[in-house]
């Protein structure tokens, strides 16, 4: 695969083609702040946390860098005014249902981002979909999945399926950027105890 030779934040780089914006910036040691990535997961462009300044033939657009492939020449911003704006507003929002999630708070006094600036909800997820997707994509076994559309969407683990897999698992927990994960699994256990599950997990 060949090469291209990209700008970021003012430094060279090359990457390969078909590699993301988020990928070629690791290279140089940039930090761009994400939420619904992992490596191990295909591009999801969920939670637009990652939106970067692109200038190319003469246009400036914001893209997420998580999704955005690279291109020979373009010049790529990871901090600007419109950045870090749109940055502050997506981490209010996130902040009305998870206002204690210790990784928002930290990116919040990075972006000045209020906590209180939208009404709050009651959902703790914030919909990065990492739990589903990890369990779907890399333990192939689709233990937790969103239930409903739209504000009412929340997670839910599928108990026949949970009490023969999560216990023995629980590799999506450190992944969640809130609380909401384990305590939906400690909701499961405690819902659906069947006398084969394993006991529900220790606190
Ligand atoms: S429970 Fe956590 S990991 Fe799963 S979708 Fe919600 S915020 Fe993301
Ligand atoms: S990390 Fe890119 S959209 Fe969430």
């Amino acid at each position: 695969m060949s090469e291209v030779t990209l700008q970021i934040d003012g430094k060279e780089v090359s990457a390969k083609e078909g590699t993301t914006l988020l990928e070629a910036a690791e290279k140089l040691g940039i930090v761009i702040p994400t939420l619904c990535h992992h490596e191990k997961l295909e591009p999801y462009g969920g939670c637009r946390l990652c939106t970067v300044e692109i200038t190319l033939r003469g246009g400036t657009k914001l893209v997420a860098a998580c999704l955005y492939p690279v291109e020979k020449n373009l010049v790529v911003r990871t901090r600007s005014e419109k950045v870090d704006r749109i940055r502050k507003m997506i981490l209010e929002l996130l902040l009305a249902h998870a206002p204690d999630a210790f990784e928002l708070q930290d990116l919040a006094k990075e972006y000045g981002a209020d906590k209180n600036r939208f009404a709050k909800e009651s959902s703790f997820c914030i919909h990065c979909g990492l739990c589903v997707r990890y369990c779907a994509e890399v333990k192939k076994a689709n233990a937790v999945g969103f239930v409903d559309r739209g504000a009412r969407r929340e997670i839910s683990f599928i108990p026949e399926i949970a009490s023969r897999e999560c216990w023995q698992c629980k590799e999506c927990f450190p992944l969640c950027p809130t609380e909401a994960l384990q305590a939906a699994y400690m909701l499961t256990t405690a819902l659906f105890a069947h006398p084969t599950s394993p006991k529900p997990i220790d606190s």
